[in-house]
């Protein structure tokens, strides 16, 4: 278990845990920071005992990475352990539902109230246990799940969330992926959504969501070692640019209920939202690109002036406040120094301040008044991508949500802002498939020594970023200009090619 999280370390994490069954009895270490603190822990797994076990590094999106956060989850009693990769949507609801049955929680997870509906649901028979409690689930969820009675099993299930079944003659494995099991064998099965395994040593069943039987066509990688760290894809950058659907539809998902934007986990309620007279946006790189999309955005739609600063300037500038502004951070590793001086300083001015932050527990979602997080997940690559998408679908509902609050868009325009923005997912994956097209693009202009990049309002604002983006990545110069400014000096470098 250690080596497969090792092997899925690449992935980024925060915190890391393993149940084991020891005589009918699940055993459970897990530490918040690096795999080496849990190795040490356990003795590098000396210190258990047993062939039946899950494990789990965790990217926290729910609650703080902490011991008490990480996976694996226990129900009440202790009977089930589990790992959640995805979010549940519906978490809140469940979890007010299971305290007023008395349910006691031990961590802030969104994964936790799972371990609880299992044993609530318990039947006895693990395959109907495990149908009736993910039926009542909403979002997304790959699961490995251990039952003290039922010893010699484990069981998964998955729904818009990876997750394989590895055979191999010594043993069976699960993994969210399949990096985590080469070492051990290249033949897997792919679940698909609804599907459950239960594995037994020897064996692996898998049924459908009727739990029904069915035969899996049995797949051999032929990946390298390398290529599958990265998904298939050939780097990290490609992997995230094709992970911003998803990210864009998580960050959606999480304030978007029922058709309507709720900012109650943020804790932005409509008397403040009337109250803010002006709203000044700190950030840094992409994530003040992010800023100057959103100041079109929240002043055509919500009437409120926005500044948007850099906050390398902003933390050195002497610049009257208003008192009743609201300060929006926005930062996807929540750490940039820059930022998070401006912030403090903005506090210490009594203003209010709401970061848009991607690393939960991170310092600036620590020390923001509201916090509202982009759920893009693991950043790895050090250029953004799918962070600034997030960070984008994040301020768009803001200015949504402060245009309704302020009773300036009717109901019908609201509802439709929010179904286009839900849109949004769909249409990215519709471009990202159209890879050769873009692959021809790039190769027309890629001996290109400057590259100006021209447009108005928010297509000036993506101009700013994709200018930063050819750069930072293709090393070529290049600058982003409003359409209308090119001609006042900057057009007397417009030369052919
Ligand atoms: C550019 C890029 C940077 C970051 C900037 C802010 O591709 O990634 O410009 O956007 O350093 O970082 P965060 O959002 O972590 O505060």
């Amino acid at each position: 278990l250690l080596g497969g999280l090792k092997k899925l370390e690449y992935r980024g994490y925060d915190s890391a845990g393993i149940a084991i069954l020891e005589d009918g009895k699940i055993e459970i270490a897990k530490s918040k920071g690096r795999l080496e603190i849990l190795s040490d822990k356990i003795e590098g797994g000396r210190s258990f005992f047993g062939t039946v076990g899950i494990g789990h590094n965790r990217w926290a999106t729910h609650g703080e990475p902490s011991d008490a956060n990480s996976h694996p989850h226990r129900s009440s009693s202790g009977k089930f352990a589990i790992v959640h990769n995805g979010i549940i949507e519906n978490y809140a609801a469940l979890k007010a539902q299971l305290q007023a049955q008395g349910c006691i929680f031990a961590s802030e997870t969104d994964t936790e109230v799972i371990a609880h509906l299992l044993e609530q649901n318990d039947t006895g028979d693990f395959l109907e246990t495990i149908r009736l409690t993910v039926a009542q689930l909403e979002g997304s969820y790959a699961l490995g799940i251990l039952n003290e009675e039922h010893p010699d099993e484990i069981a998964c299930v998955r729904c818009a969330s990876p997750l394989i079944v590895a055979l191999s003659d010594g043993g069976n494995f699960i993994a969210s992926d399949i990096t985590a099991v080469l070492p051990y064998t290249r033949r897997i099965y792919q679940l698909d959504d609804g599907e459950v395994a239960l594995l037994h040593r020897d064996h692996v069943s898998v049924y459908d969501e009727q739990g029904h039987r069915v035969e899996k066509e049995l797949k051999t990688i032929t990946w390298s070692v390398a290529a599958a760290e990265k998904g298939g894809y050939e780097h990290f950058m490609m992997k995230e640019i094709y992970e911003q659907p998803k990210a864009i539809r998580d960050t959606l998902n999480s304030v978007v209920k029922d058709g309507v934007i709720d900012f109650t986990d943020i804790d932005l309620t409509e008397e403040e939202i009337k109250k803010y007279s002006q709203i000044y946006i700190v950030a840094c790189g992409s994530a003040w690109h992010v800023g100057v999309e959103a100041q079109y955005v929240i002043e055509e739609l919500a009437q409120i002036p926005v500044r948007v600063e850099l906050a390398s300037e902003f933390r050195y500038r002497e610049m009257p406040l208003v008192k009743d502004g609201l300060v929006i951070v926005i930062s996807q590793s929540g750490e940039t120094a820059d930022t998070l001086a401006a912030m403090r300083m903005a506090k210490d001015k009594g203003l209010a301040t709401l970061a848009v932050v991607n690393v939960i527990g991170s310092s600036i979602a620590r020390e923001a008044d509201k916090v509202f997080y982009t759920l893009a997940g693991p950043e790895i690559s050090v250029a953004t991508t799918k962070g600034y998408s997030a960070q984008l679908a994040a301020l768009d509902c803001i200015a949504v949500q402060l245009a309704k609050v302020k009773g300036l868009i009717t109901d019908e325009q609201y509802s439709y802002y929010i179904s286009e923005l839900q849109t949004i997912p769909d249409k990215i994956e519709k471009i990202l498939q159209d890879k050769e097209r873009i692959q021809w693009f790039a190769a027309k202009y890629a001996n290109a020594h400057d590259v100006f990049f021209v447009g108005r309002g928010v297509d000036y604002a993506v101009c700013l970023e994709g200018s930063l983006k050819l750069k930072e990545i293709s090393y070529i110069h290049s600058e982003a200009y409003a359409a209308g400014e090119l001609k006042h000096g900057t057009i007397s470098l417009i030369e052919d090619n």
